[in-house]
């Protein structure tokens, strides 16, 4: 299928079958992956609409907390490392408020690519969360049982403000338990995805962009 150029970043986009791409940027181009090329089936968002897209959930933040003092961030490692980074950077040159950064450490995937549905956090908060208005930022919900369960320890460990979602990538035809995200990058079809953070036994979270991968891989026949 031919993919689509997204021209417009101020709605939810939904990415279709054959990717998102902006032009300058093929996702039939050959992607150079020492020892990775055979696994990826092809780009399905590329670097230039990721970074329009963030611009715009940036805007819609920046939006929504002016009357705020401050924002906590708390990003879910590992996946959320690098759309965090690019995210809060982008709520500064906005002139968003003053922001704190946190991290949680969740595990619920191992090496696989079907949630156990049971989470554990590894790695806990250590900022003073008590009376902010929080902002948890993840790259991917599938089930939404991962952040479910973060977002119960979050408000469980302390009285936050107010608390809100953004999460780079939604795969709402998995959801197993309702959750409400208030800032969504793409909504993506059920493929496992890679790239930009998120990763396949820990590959390809240094790519710029988002791929599918090939499904042969995930039924561990590479
Ligand atoms: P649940 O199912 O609990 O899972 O919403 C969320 C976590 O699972 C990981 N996940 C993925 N990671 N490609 C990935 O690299 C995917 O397609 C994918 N789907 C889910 C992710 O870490 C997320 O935090
Ligand atoms: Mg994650």
């Amino acid at each position: 299928m031919k993919p689509k150029v997204v021209r417009r970043y101020d709605k939810k986009i939904v990415v279709p079958e054959g990717g998102v791409i902006d032009s300058g940027e093929s996702p039939g181009r050959k992607i150079r992956m020492p020892g990775m090329e055979h696994m990826v089936e092809r780009v399905l968002i590329s670097r230039g609409c990721l970074s329009k897209r963030i611009r715009t959930l940036a805007r819609e933040i920046v939006r929504d907390y002016r009357r705020a003092e401050s924002i906590q961030a708390i990003a879910i490692l590992k996946g959320a490392a690098i759309f965090s980074a690019d995210l809060i950077r982008t709520i500064f040159d906005l002139n968003g408020p003053p922001m704190g950064i946190d991290f949680i450490r969740a595990s619920s995937y191992r090496a696989e690519t079907e949630s156990s549905g049971k989470v554990e956090i590894l790695d806990a908060l250590t900022d003073n969360i008590a009376g902010k208005d929080v902002l948890i930022i993840e790259d991917i919900i599938d089930t939404g049982l991962t952040l479910n369960d973060i977002k119960n320890y979050i408000l469980r460990h302390q009285g936050v403000k107010s608390l809100r979602i953004c999460s780079l990538l939604d795969k709402p035809s998995r959801r197993k338990q309702p959750i409400e995200i208030d800032y969504i990058g793409f909504e993506v079809p059920n493929y496992f995805v890679a790239g930009y953070g998120t990763d396949y036994a820990e590959h390809f979270r240094n790519l710029p962009f988002v791929v599918v991968l090939k499904p042969s891989i995930l039924e561990g026949k590479s």
